[in-house]
């Protein structure tokens, strides 16, 4: 009993997707085993997580298994910013295929809209302050024409992008023969970004939610690269708890019910089965129209992932993510 989002080109993503960033590839075989299990069928992934090839080995077994079939699962992986080049597309998606183990992604997105240098041992090109910095060749509808032809040639059934924001999907909208179905942002009370969902669901493209949750485990993340920031735990907000009291649900249910009644797909990361579970049980209660207000008035422009290597890119406003560095 999957619920669907129609995409534009008539493919049906499912609403609630698992996200895997920042799972070790133990924990990550373990939770999309169970996130299958509890019912989930869309799975969001890109090489940069470093964990394809272990969602590779859980697909083929359930699909060897035949536990469920390949038309059944939603999976989602990304063209990297370091491959955001038109050459490098098609290569780049037969490596996510190979590692996958699959014929085919059903999406397929340019991951972010700067592209980044790496030097020869595999490293992040950094400038004189540690920044990374960005490829201002980046043409987006060269990228794009590519991106097409994989379409063409069966090797994904979508195509979007990530992190775009408004400006950058228009141009791509005027500069296309197929117009991205789909734009994944950080979306949650925190960060709403509603002008951007409002263009892009007046557009036809349909918006994914990552961070849904506040990607709470992204402190880990951060101290692991040096980066001390002390992030909000929207699970906390004393609205969101009341408002999850008064359904007999939890901070998280309220908080993907939201992102769900607003038209976005969320897909919220958890390893735990339990979490799983309730993360895609969301279904069967209905917020009311104060509730929602409540919740629209939380808005803080405040974006969690906001990594400060990022920062190089800033110099560019053309590739800049909007309202990144605002916190
Ligand atoms: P865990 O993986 O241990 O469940 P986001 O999707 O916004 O990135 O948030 C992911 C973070 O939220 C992870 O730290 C995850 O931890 C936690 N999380 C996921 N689902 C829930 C839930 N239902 N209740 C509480 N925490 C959750």
């Amino acid at each position: 009993n999957t619920q669907y989002k129609t995409l534009n080109n008539g493919e049906k993503m499912p609403i609630i997707g698992i996200g895997t960033w920042q799972a070790s590839d133990e924990e990550i075989e373990t939770a999309i085993d169970a996130a299958l299990e509890a019912g989930y069928r869309h799975i969001d992934t890109a090489p940069v997580y470093g964990n394809e090839q272990a969602i590779g080995r859980v697909l083929k077994r359930w699909l060897d298994a035949g536990k469920v079939k390949r038309e059944e699962l939603y999976i989602v992986t990304k063209l990297p910013p370091v491959s955001n080049r038109p050459h490098e597309v098609e290569p780049t998606i037969k490596k996510s295929l190979a590692d996958l183990q699959l014929d085919y992604v059903d999406m397929y997105l340019i991951h972010t809209p700067f592209t980044l240098f790496i030097n020869e041992d595999g490293s992040f090109k950094l400038d004189d302050e540690g920044l990374m910095v960005p490829d201002v060749s980046t043409n987006h509808a060269a990228t794009w024409v590519e991106m097409e032809k994989l379409v063409a040639n069966g090797l994904t059934k979508s195509i979007g992008v990530s992190n775009f924001d408004q400006e950058q999907v228009a141009r791509l909208l005027k500069n296309c023969k197929i117009r991205p179905a789909n734009n994944q942002i950080e979306h949650h009370v925190y960060l709403q970004q509603r002008e951007l969902v409002d263009f892009c669901k007046a557009e036809g493209v349909v918006v994914t939610a990552y961070s849904p949750l506040g990607s709470k485990g992204i402190a880990k993340f951060n101290a692991g690269a040096g980066l001390v920031r002390d992030l909000p735990d929207l699970m906390d907000i004393p609205e969101v708890k009341e408002i999850a009291a008064a359904h007999g649900k939890t901070p998280a249910q309220v908080l993907l019910r939201w992102i769900i009644d607003t038209g976005v797909v969320a897909i919220p990361k958890s390893i735990n089965p339990e979490r799983l579970k309730q993360n895609l049980n969301v279904f069967d209660f209905k917020l009311t129209d104060e509730e929602v207000a409540k919740l629209l008035a939380l808005d803080k422009d405040l974006r969690v992932c906001d990594f400060a290597f990022f920062h190089g890119v800033e110099r560019h406003p053309e590739f800049r993510f909007k309202n990144q560095y605002t916190n």
